[in-house]
C-alpha cells in the first residue's frame, strides 16, 4: 500500500483530494467549514499521508482549510498542490502557463499552506500557448531554489509526458481515471513502466460510482463492501503506481472510502468488476 513519490517520498497509496472542501463550482467558502476541517483531521487519523490540493480550489480556500486544520503538519504528510489555472468564477477554469504566473502561484501556495517547500508541485494543465520548456523550466527553477521537492503533471498524453521528461524527471502524473473512464490507460501503463506515480482524479467518477444508485451496487453487496469501496479497491489493485485521491466534504464518506484499503480483490473479481 506504499509508494515512493520521486523515489524518496513515501505515501500510503490511498490519499485524499481536497477539491470538495470549497463552495459550489469549486468557488468560495464551503457551507460547513467546521466539517471541512473535521474531514481533514479525520483523514490524518485514518492514515492518509497524501493530500492533493491546488491554489485554484476556492481559489485559496482548500489550502487555507488544510493549514487551519493540520498545521503544524505531521512529518509523514505529503501535500501535493498544483499551479496553472486562474479562476474567474464558479466552474470557470482558464489555463495560464506563463512562467511568471506559475511562479506567483507557487509562492502563494507556499504562503497559504505555510510550508517552506512544496513536496509535489503539479502543472495543472499544459498551456498550449506557452512553450512546454518554459512552463516545466519554471518549475525546475523553483525546485533549484529549494521551493519545490518533486514535479508532476496533470491531464497529459504519453507524448507530452515523454517530452517533459526530456527536460526534468517527472515524479507523478494526475489524469482523470476511474472504472467507467479509462481513456488514460496508455498513460497509466507508461507511468507504471517508468516508476511514475499515477494519481487518478475523479476516482469515484465525481460520485457516480458511489452511493446507492451506483452501477457497482450489486457487485459491492456481493463483496460485502460499498460501491465506493469497490471502485477504490479496484483502482488500488489495477497498478502498484496508482494513488487514488477520492474527494469528499463529509467525514462519514471519508471513513467509508478509507476502508477500501482493507479490501482485496482476487484476479477473477478484479476482471469481473472491470468488465
Ligand atoms: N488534476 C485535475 O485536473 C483534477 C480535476 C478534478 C479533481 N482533481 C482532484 O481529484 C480529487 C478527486 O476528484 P473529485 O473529488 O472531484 O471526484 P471523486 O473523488 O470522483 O468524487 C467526489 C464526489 O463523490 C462524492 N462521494 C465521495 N465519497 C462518497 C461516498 N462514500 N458515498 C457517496 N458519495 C461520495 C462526493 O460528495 P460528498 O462531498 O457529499 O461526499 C463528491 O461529490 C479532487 O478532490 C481533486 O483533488 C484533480
Amino acid at each position: 500500500m506504499t509508494f515512493l513519490i520521486g523515489g524518496d517520498l513515501a505515501v500510503d497509496r490511498l490519499g485524499y483530494g481536497a477539491m470538495q472542501l470549497t463552495g459550489p463550482g469549486v468557488w468560495g467558502e464551503p457551507a460547513d467549514p467546521d466539517e471541512a476541517r473535521r474531514v481533514l483531521r479525520r483523514a490524518i487519523e485514518l492514515g492518509v499521508t497524501l493530500i492533493d490540493t491546488a491554489d485554484s480550489y476556492g481559489p485559496y480556500v482548500a489550502d487555507r482549510l488544510i493549514r487551519e486544520a493540520l498545521h503544524p503538519y505531521p512529518s509523514n504528510l505529503v501535500i501535493a498542490t498544483k499551479v496553472g489555472f486562474t479562476r474567474g468564477g464558479p466552474g470557470m477554469w482558464t489555463v495560464v502557463g506563463r512562467p511568471e504566473y506559475l511562479r506567483q502561484q507557487t509562492e502563494l501556495n507556499l504562503r497559504n499552506l505555510g510550508v517552506e517547500r512544496i513536496d509535489l508541485l503539479q502543472l495543472h494543465r499544459i498551456d498550449s500557448t506557452v512553450p512546454l520548456a518554459d512552463q516545466v523550466g519554471e518549475l525546475v527553477a523553483l525546485q533549484q531554489e529549494g521551493k519545490v521537492r518533486h514535479i508532476g503533471l496533470s491531464e497529459v498524453s504519453v507524448a507530452q509526458l515523454a517530452q517533459a521528461r526530456e527536460i526534468t524527471p517527472i515524479a507523478t502524473v494526475q489524469n482523470s481515471y476511474n472504472l467507467v473512464h479509462r481513456a488514460s490507460e496508455d498513460v497509466l501503463e507508461y507511468a507504471e513502466a517508468n516508476g511514475i506515480g499515477f494519481i487518478p482524479y475523479f476516482p469515484l467518477a465525481t460520485g457516480d460510482l458511489a452511493g446507492p444508485g451506483s452501477p457497482l451496487s450489486e457487485a459491492a453487496e456481493a463483496h460485502g463492501a460499498t460501491p465506493s469501496q469497490l471502485a477504490l479497491a479496484w483502482l488500488l489493485r489495477r497498478s502498484p503506481v496508482m494513488l487514488p485521491i477520492p474527494g469528499t466534504s463529509k467525514v462519514a464518506h471519508l471513513e467509508e472510502n478509507m476502508a477500501a484499503g482493507r479490501i482485496s480483490l482476487t484476479d477473477e473479481e478484479f476482471a469481473a468488476v472491470a468488465a
